[in-house]
Formats: structure tokens, sequence, C-alpha cells
């Protein structure tokens, strides 16, 4: 595997493999690597002849700038995880590389990054989806792996790569999660050892939810039993817990159309996501 920092070093080498007929898949990802990113890496791997793996930790998508003076930058240890998994590229371009001076474009893909997280986290969204197709764009990639752990995000890839015409196929993977169901993710590492015990229970409380929907359980009395369960389990505050349409986002789900079960909860000043498949009767 090289690093590669420099755009045009990156372009001359897709171009080759391009040039042999070889297909080129990208993992993007922001580093801190866990097995979450490598079951991506496999999952490119897989499909195609050639995988990039992206790490840039974007500025734009922090709506605040102590999580973006948290957020792990782990760069040679992600190298040496990503070794033995037959990767070929680790594009790991500078700030200046990805934001060229006086950069001034944004991307924004409403109403899909309105709700949820994008509610919350005001401007999130449009850093990642100015990001995003920036990444795509400088790779040239056949293939784009996108982790389903954020469910929203990848409903966002996929609007804005259709939108902007980007000949890429976006492929969303399962999300990875501990033994105990906690979904990985690099936030977990911040938990105190007693908040790490507690943060199965947003998982175990989505699941139960699910399947009392499915068996035909009020939807609004179940998912306020989940929420007090959350609570109770040492999680101070939920953000949302919310059941929406799986494709457009919308509150309004269709029985037998995929819906989905969607969290944001802290716990030790961490915040944490999921989301998980629910049947409505
Ligand atoms: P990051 O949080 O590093 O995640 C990179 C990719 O890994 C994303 O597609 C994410 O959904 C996926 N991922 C994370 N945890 C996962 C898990 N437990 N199971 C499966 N996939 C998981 O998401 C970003 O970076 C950034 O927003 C990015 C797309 C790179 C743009 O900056």
């Amino acid at each position: 595997m090289r690093t590669i920092r420099d755009l045009a070093a990156l372009r001359a080498r897709v171009r080759d493999w391009k040039g042999a007929g070889e297909v080129v898949g990208v993992v993007p990802t922001m580093g801190a690597l866990h097995p979450g990113h490598l079951s991506l890496v496999a999952a490119a791997k897989a499909a195609c002849d050639r995988v990039i793996v992206t790490l840039f930790v974007n500025p734009k998508q922090f709506n605040s700038p102590d999580d973006l003076a948290k957020y792990p930058r782990t760069e040679e240890t992600d190298a040496a995880i990503l070794a033995p998994h037959g990767v070929d590229v680790l594009f790991a371009p500078d700030a200046a590389t990805v934001y060229p001076p006086g950069f001034a474009t944004k991307v924004t893909v409403a109403p899909l990054a309105d709700v949820l997280c994008g509610a919350h986290r005001p401007g999130h969204f449009d850093g990642v989806a100015t990001v995003v197709p920036k990444l795509l764009l400088m790779t040239g990639a056949d293939n784009a792996f996108f982790g389903e752990k954020d469910w929203q995000q990848l409903q966002i890839v996929r609007r804005l790569a259709t939108d902007l015409n980007i000949p890429v196929k976006i492929i969303g993977c399962p999300t990875i999660r501990e033994t105990d169901g906690l979904a990985m993710s690099s936030r977990n590492a911040r938990l105190s050892k007693s908040d790490r015990q507690n943060a199965p229970a947003l998982h175990r409380a989505m699941l139960q939810a699910a399947r009392s929907i499915a068996a035909g359980a009020d939807r609004e009395a179940t998912l306020a039993t989940a929420r007090a369960s959350i609570l109770k389990s040492g999680f101070p505050e939920i953000e949302y817990l919310e059941i929406r349409d799986a494709s457009n986002l919308g509150t309004e789900t269709v029985p037998g159309q995929p819906a989905r079960l969607f969290a944001a909860a802290w716990i030790s000043g961490v915040r944490l996501i999921d989301n998980i498949p629910v049947a409505l009767p």
C-alpha cells in the first residue's frame, strides 16, 4: 500500500489502472479505523480490482470546534491496520489540496439533510455533501462504499451522486457491531468504563421497540417506553428516537415499504447514533 497526498499522483495512478481495464473502488474515511471501516474495505476488495481508502478529517462537517479538536488523528496506526488488507492506495490529502485557497462551493442536499442528525448538527451534512463529491471526483472511483451505520449520510450520498451525474456506483454495507450490540464507532473509545457497559442499552431498546411494533403494538407508546428505558440505562439525553421512511427519511411511512428506527443519544459527553430496519404491520 502506498500513501499518496498529491492529487496529480493519485490521478496518474488511477489513469493507469483504468487504462488496464481495472475496476476501482474507494472507501472514504476520516481515519481512526476500526472493524466497521475494514468491512467496507473487504466489500471493496471483493467487488473491485483496485481499492483506495481516503483519510481526511473534514473540518467542514464538524459543527463544533471542540468536536473537531477531539477527533482522533492516527494516520500511522491506520496505515498499519490497512496494510494486511490489500489496499492499493491510502489517499491522505492535506486541507489545502481538498480546499484550495478561495474555496467557495457548498453542496446542500435538502430536505434529506434537514431531519434527524441534520436538525441537531447544523451544517454537518453540508460539510459531508461538499467533501464526498470531491473525494469521488478526485479518486475517479467506479464504486464507492459507505456504511449503513450512517444511514442518513448514505441516502444523502446516493442523492448527490445521482443529482451531480457522478459516474460512480454507491454501495451501502451493513453496520458492524461489538458482540454486545453497540455499533462500532471511533467515538466509543471516549466512553467511560461504566458508560461503555451501559451503551449497548440503546441498541437493545431499539430492537425491542422494532419487535413490538412489528407485532402490532402502538407505535408512539412503544417509542415512549423505549425512550424511558434508554434514559434509565444511563443515557442522560436522547436527541431523537424516530421511525422514518428508509429512503426519503420522511415521517410518513407506508406499511410494506422499508422503514427504519433511528436514534441519537448522549452518554459520557459522546453522541452515539444507531439505526435498524423495522417491519411495519
Ligand atoms: P467515518 O466516520 O470515518 O466513516 C467512514 C465510513 O465508515 C462511513 O461510510 C461510515 O458509515 C462507515 N462506518 C463507520 N462505522 C461503521 C460500522 N460500525 N459499520 C459499518 N460501517 C461503518 O463517515 C465519515 O467518516 C465521513 O462523513 C466521510 C464519509 C468520510 C466524509 O468525510
